[in-house]
């Protein structure tokens, strides 16, 4: 799969297959995310990945989207190293830029997945759950799984966002 194709065709699926999603795979995917760009190349970025299932369980209660996070093979929980961060919101931006390289990863290599971000209002709760580093702050969980069912959105039409071009 080409690059333009990943990214006209990745959705978000939020239901999975009860099938295993390979090791390899998954960290294909984290290193996709580590060559996203970051401000100073400074790689705020940290992850810990989940497949206990006891873990899920806890993790589910602490969201809404808790049917996706026990469906998953695996999470990839996204966080912001505050010890290595120069500028908060240029950080936040490559933290952004590294989850939509690992979902695009995710999708070449066949695999579903979704950017849980509702969960951020239990940060504290998933920081401590995990054993998060000091400094560690929570950005994302991502969910993902073998597909079950297709995801499909659409997007506004491109003249509603391009708010000029000066020739
Ligand atoms: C910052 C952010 C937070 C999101 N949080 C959630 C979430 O908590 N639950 C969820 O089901 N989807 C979440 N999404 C996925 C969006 O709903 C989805 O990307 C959007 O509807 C467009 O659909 P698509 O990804 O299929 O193109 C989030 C996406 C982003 C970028």
């Amino acid at each position: 799969m080409d690059c333009l194709e990943a990214i006209f065709t990745r959705r978000s699926i939020r239901h999975f297959l009860k099938k295993p999603v390979e090791e390899e795979k998954v960290l294909k995917a984290i290193e996709a995310g580590h060559w996203a760009p970051s401000g100073l190349n400074n790689q705020p970025w940290r992850f810990i990945i989940v497949e206990r299932e006891d873990l899920k369980e806890e993790l589910s209660k602490l969201t809404h989207y808790g049917r996706i996070i026990k469906e998953a093979s695996n999470l990839i929980v996204v966080f912001l190293d505050n010890n290595s961060s120069y500028h908060r919101e240029k950080d936040i931006q490559a933290i952004g830029a590294c989850i939509q390289n690992i979902l695009l990863a995710l999708h070449a290599q066949g695999i579903g997945a979704v950017w849980i971000g509702e969960i951020l209002k239990n940060r504290e709760a998933v920081e401590s759950l995990l054993k998060a580093k000091e400094g560690w702050e929570l950005m994302a969980v991502i969910a993902l799984g073998y597909p079950k069912k297709e995801g499909k959105s659409t997007r506004k039409d491109l003249k509603e966002v391009i708010g000029g071009w000066y020739k």
